[in-house]
């Protein structure tokens, strides 16, 4: 199942979905970049009980969680740290090499989702260049199929640090994928990846949860070339 929703406040919808899937005791992976911020918020003043829910990450930069462009930096800020009943969180360790922290978030990853995760609900974003998670056009960690997190020595966009993302397998396994995307700078992209059929090299437009349904919500701006 495929929905594509055009709001003025995309972010809200989000962040309903995110509240019920926390509500609900589900595993989450949450998203980093600018654009989930104002659905972290709305979260946080909803402050529902998180505390059964476990909350992991699609993606990290190379930094220490305290840094600006840490993406579990963003969610605890805006999130996490502002809940009365906070989640289980499971970040990835910016403050390791790419290789370890992607080693380190495959071995939990296993140890607490099985050999075939299927996460509840996952949260992603679009690049103007058709990225998601930290997987990016182009690069080798788009045809990984066999590890659930990949180190990314090289990112295709600022800030140019090394990154871990979750990979394709573990992006189509879940139960539930919402994309978030605003802004008119992401118009062509989300007409590549949201049109049937999508651009194969859009990396965003090859999440098609296998299992699982795909909502998309998009702001006007965003859905300009749909
Ligand atoms: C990251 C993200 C990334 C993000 C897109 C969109 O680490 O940057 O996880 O995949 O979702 O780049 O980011 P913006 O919302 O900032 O445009």
């Amino acid at each position: 199942m495929r929905e594509i929703t055009v709001l003025e406040d995309p972010g809200a919808a989000v962040a309903e979905r995110l509240t019920e899937a926390a509500v609900a005791g589900g595993q989450i992976v949450l998203t980093g970049g600018s654009t989930p911020r104002g659905a972290y918020a709305r979260c946080a003043e909803a402050d529902a009980d998180w505390s059964r829910a476990t909350v992991w990450f699609s993606d990290e930069r190379m930094v220490p969680p305290d840094h600006p462009d840490s993406n579990f930096g963003m969610a605890a800020r805006t999130l996490l740290s502002q809940l009365s009943k906070p989640p289980t969180v499971v970040r990835m360790q910016g403050e390791l090499g790419a290789d370890a922290a992607a080693g380190a978030y495959e071995a939990l990853l296993r140890e607490r989702m099985g050999s075939d995760p299927r996460f509840d609900l996952i949260l992603l974003g679009v690049g103007p260049d058709s990225h998601t998670a930290s997987l990016f056009p182009g690069k080798p960690e788009v045809e990984e199929m066999g590890r659930f997190a990949a180190p990314v020595p090289l990112a295709g966009m600022e800030p140019q640090v090394p990154r871990v993302t979750l990979t394709f397998p573990v992006l189509n396994g879940a139960r539930e994928v919402d994309f978030l995307v605003s802004g008119a700078d992401k118009a062509d992209a989300v007409a590549r990846c949201f049109t049937e059929p999508p651009d194969p090299d859009a990396p965003a437009g090859r999440v098609r949860p296998t299992a699982g349904s795909l909502f998309v919500f998009l702001d006007e701006p965003a859905a300009a070339q749909l």
